[in-house]
């Protein structure tokens, strides 16, 4: 399986996902990622309009990576972005990454909602086994959705990552295909 310049969309009941394109490296995405309220748990602290749109083309590049934009249904409005990467054929399994960056829609169960999509295409449609993620153990929010959709931790790793002067512990979880 290759899935570089691959070009795919998917429909949940109130979003759709479609693979990144340069036009979706817009202001309100940099903004998204510029706000310390959203980007408090993620690696990335500030970007600009040419990083994402390197960072697009990158991913539709790589092999083994899929980058979507979450979309609502309802007005078409872009509201986060989901990825898989890597994507591991011969280990059956893929690390999913999600960023709901509209904050107006945090809560709202979007985040599980489009992972669900790409959840049920790796398990039905290419016959995957696990999925894997990780996030930092502050982050609850991330880690209720996550549980919902039934991923269970799996590892924790002590003082993981430094974000400025604070280290912050790394939790790593996995759900399992249902038989
Ligand atoms: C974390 C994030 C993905 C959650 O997305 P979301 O669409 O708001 O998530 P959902 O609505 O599916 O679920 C969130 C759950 O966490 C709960 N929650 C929200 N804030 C919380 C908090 N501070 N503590 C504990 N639970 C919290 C919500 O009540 C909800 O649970 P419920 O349905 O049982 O009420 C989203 O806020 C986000 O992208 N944040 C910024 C980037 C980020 O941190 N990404 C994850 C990196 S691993």
């Amino acid at each position: 399986m290759d899935f570089a310049k691959t070009t795919m969309a998917f429909e949940g009941s109130r979003v759709t996902l479609h693979t990144m394109e340069d036009r979706d490296a817009t202001e309100q995405y940099v903004g998204w990622l510029n706000d310390p309220e959203v980007n408090r748990y993620l690696g990335t602290k500030h970007a600009t309009i040419q990083e994402l749109r390197d960072y697009i083309g990158q991913k539709d590049l790589q092999p083994n990576a899929l980058f979507f934009g979450i979309f609502l249904k309802q007005d078409g409005m872009h509201i986060g972005t989901v990825k898989l990467e890597p994507i591991e054929p011969e280990k059956k399994c893929a690390t999913i990454a999600v960023l709901i960056g509209e904050k107006t829609c945090w809560g709202k169960g979007y985040a599980a909602e489009a992972m669900q999509v790409l959840i049920d295409w790796c398990f039905r449609t290419l016959g995957f086994d696990e999925m894997n993620l990780g996030v930092i153990a502050k982050n609850a929010a991330a880690i209720r959705a996550y549980q919902k959709l039934g991923f269970r931790e799996v590892k924790r790793d002590l003082g993981y990552v430094r974000y400025g002067d604070e280290l912050h512990d790394q939790v790593w979880m996995t759900l399992t295909c249902p038989a």
